[in-house]
């Protein structure tokens, strides 16, 4: 008989024991603990199974549902606890991971263009749009393509135009500017007519400063055919500025000199920053100069074996950094070869 009470006693204390440590229980492997200490094997409840054989047979019953009903407490109480700790974990995970969908989206970093391949590629397709082909010449040319076939002896004072990079070799030099390719296409194509643009690279020996710099793009223009005008000259040419500058852009044609053209001029658009009233890009006068340019030079013809007898054409050059800079207001052009992202990033 005492013993019956007795373990009924005890039974209220491992409920009562187990419950209240369960309480204490904070984590995932606490919880496993507490398993194993108060539902597996050797659980105290487990124990009082054992000795049910201790009490008399009319009391052996009531002892094990006791004893069924405690276990039955103790697992329904893990299982709620097991239910709040995950509760409480996802709570957490909530704050701890808030995410407000409100917030606008960071921009993703993209790449882009130089500036000067931009406008380069404006060219090519306003050119292209005009049916002319593009063609690349070497980097590394002659003297003999890079002045004495345009027209630049030795000793012709207009050398003094081009500051020149020569290598070890006598007689190769990095070219000063596109036009030799007009001699290579010429000699590639005659007797038959050529319309083509010559974009790329030139070097110039010079101090780099704020205006110049020892190396920069030019794009070459070359058309040679029979019956070319001064009419088509200046035609394409103002075409072309419309094209870049937009459909009102006025130009001008100032007489001017190269050894490769004749006659030769220079190209003015009027200051699209003022509309010409005059500013600080233009430097008061209204206009821009975009390029030179002029009827090829019978000795140019020649040289690229065209009879100037029965062939005519013109010529042009221009620099896709100068007009990138008078179209963005950009004072300084080494910023094009300084690869600042500040400056890049801007375009
Ligand atoms: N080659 C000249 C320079 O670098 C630019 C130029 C002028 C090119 C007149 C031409 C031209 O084709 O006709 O200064």
């Amino acid at each position: 008989m005492a013993q019956y009470e007795e373990l009924l006693q005890k039974l209220e204390e491992i409920q009562s024991n187990a419950l209240n440590s369960l309480e204490k229980v904070e984590t995932e492997t606490d919880l496993q603990t507490w398993r194993t200490a108060h539902l597996g094997r050797n659980a105290a409840v487990m124990q009082i199974f054992t000795q049910l054989g201790q009490v008399s047979k009319e009391q052996r019953p009531l002892l094990g549902q006791r004893a069924n009903q405690v276990k039955l407490a103790l697992e329904t109480a893990f299982e709620e606890r097991e239910e709040t700790l995950k509760k409480i974990a996802l709570q957490e995970t909530l704050v701890r991971d808030r995410l407000d969908v409100t917030l606008p989206g960071r921009r993703p970093i993209r790449g882009r263009l130089h500036p000067a391949t931009q406008t380069l590629r404006r060219i090519f397709a306003i050119f292209a749009e005009m049916g002319f082909q593009i063609y690349r010449s070497r980097d590394v040319e002659t003297d003999e393509y890079n002045f004495e076939l345009l027209n630049i002896p030795a000793y012709h004072p207009a050398r003094d135009m081009w500051d020149t990079f020569f290598t070890t070799t006598p007689g190769v030099l990095l070219r000063t500017h596109t036009s030799p390719g007009q001699i290579h296409i010429m000699r590639e194509n005659a007797p038959n007519p050529v319309r083509v643009i010559l974009p790329g690279m030139c070097y110039r020996y010079e101090q780099i400063s704020a205006r110049s710099e020892i190396q920069f793009n030019q794009v070459e223009l070359l058309v040679v055919g029979r019956n070319i005008t001064f009419g088509d000259f200046k035609g394409t040419l103002t075409d072309f500025a419309r094209r870049m500058f937009g459909g009102h852009a006025r130009t001008r044609l100032r007489p001017s000199y190269f050894p490769f053209t004749e006659p030769s001029a220079e190209m003015d658009v009027e200051c699209f920053v003022c509309g010409g009233k005059g500013c600080s890009v233009c430097k008061g006068c209204g206009w821009l100069e975009i390029m030179g340019c002029g009827m090829v030079h019978p000795v140019v013809l020649q040289n690229g074996g065209y009879d100037p007898n029965e062939f005519s054409g013109f010529a042009a050059g221009m620099g896709p950094e100068r007009i990138t800079m008078l179209l963005h207001c950009v004072d300084d052009i080494r910023y094009f070869w300084g690869n600042d992202v500040r400056f890049l990033e801007q375009f």
